[in-house]
């Protein structure tokens, strides 16, 4: 059990960065034994053997299986009010003459993080009137990038942190559930991406949310993914991580800007432009 155990421990870390812990056996049964016998397999010794054969399908079911997709609407608030009392006028009035604006959510799970933004920008409208802007929001899981693409919440999904307010204006029911409107889906650019891939074929973005993937990954794949966000983050941009993450000590590139530390600048920025780095509430 032990070497199959290792064997899938390894096949993940390949397809997807995802390390495992030596005490995560039970996760990895729990979690597929059910594809296991979906695909009418006996245990995981026969699913690693379809693996290494090179079953595409399984692999994808696998991985899916593995991730982590906890995520709620405006998930801890703060960065939610820095980006559009910090970030928000400091790029309008920085890309003034092109009025063009590019985010990306680079681990979305099941959507609630675009769509906060996406509602976020709605309410700015006025401000935003002529300008272009794009959310690009990628998941490695294509279960999860599938259901954010329908936009369909359950009732208690939509109690986690969504004000009522916005429930009512962005929302209608589907059902039981809740499904955000279509002109906030259209909003909203779903992709499949792997954070393990070249980000150069994304382009450059203004603020990144980066929040709670790299918490899952060991030192040297968080040191490898601060490295390319840093070429993908234009060099007045902003880059959002998770309450627990930081970029200190896996980056020479970034640094927390100066008054709220989940918020990363480029550091050649805050030497240059320290007026920048000030809050305006
Ligand atoms: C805990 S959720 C975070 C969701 C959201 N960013 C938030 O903070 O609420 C982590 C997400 O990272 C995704 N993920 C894990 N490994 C990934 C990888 N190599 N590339 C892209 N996404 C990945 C998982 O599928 C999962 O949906």
């Amino acid at each position: 059990m032990t070497s199959t155990f290792d064997s899938l421990r390894k096949f993940l870390y390949a397809r997807s960065g995802l390390s495992l812990e030596g005490d995560k056996l039970y996760l990895v049964e729990s979690r597929l034994m059910p594809i296991a016998r979906e695909a009418g397999l006996s245990d995981l010794a026969a699913l690693l053997k379809r693996l290494e054969a090179g079953d595409r399908d399984l692999g994808q079911s696998v991985v899916d299986a593995m991730t982590t997709n906890e995520t709620f609407f405006f998930r801890d608030r703060v960065p939610y009010d820095r980006f559009r009392n910090l970030m928000l006028p400091q790029l309008l009035a920085a890309r003034a003459a092109e009025r063009r604006l590019r985010i990306w959510c680079a681990a979305c799970s099941t959507g609630q993080e675009p769509y906060s933004l996406a509602m976020l920008l709605d309410e700015e409208a006025r401000r935003l009137t002529g300008w272009n802007v794009e959310i690009l929001a990628t998941d490695l899981s294509r279960r999860v990038i599938e259901s954010a693409r329908q936009g369909l919440y359950s009732q208690f999904e939509v109690q986690r942190g969504l004000p009522i307010t916005m429930l009512l204006r962005y929302f209608q029911r589907a059902g039981d559930r809740w499904q955000i409107n279509e002109f906030l889906r259209s909003r909203v650019n779903f992709r499949e991406f792997n954070l393990m891939s070249d980000f150069r074929s994304l382009g450059t973005f203004d603020v990144i949310f980066c929040r709670n993937v790299l918490l899952y990954f060991d030192v040297p794949t968080k040191r490898d993914i601060l490295a390319r966000l840093s070429r993908a983050l234009s060099p007045d941009g902003f880059l959002l991580m998770g309450s627990a993450e930081t970029v200190i000590g896996l980056s020479d590139a970034f640094a927390p800007h100066q008054e709220h530390p989940t918020v990363f600048v480029h550091k050649a920025m805050q030497r240059q432009r320290p007026e920048l780095m000030l809050v305006a509430n």
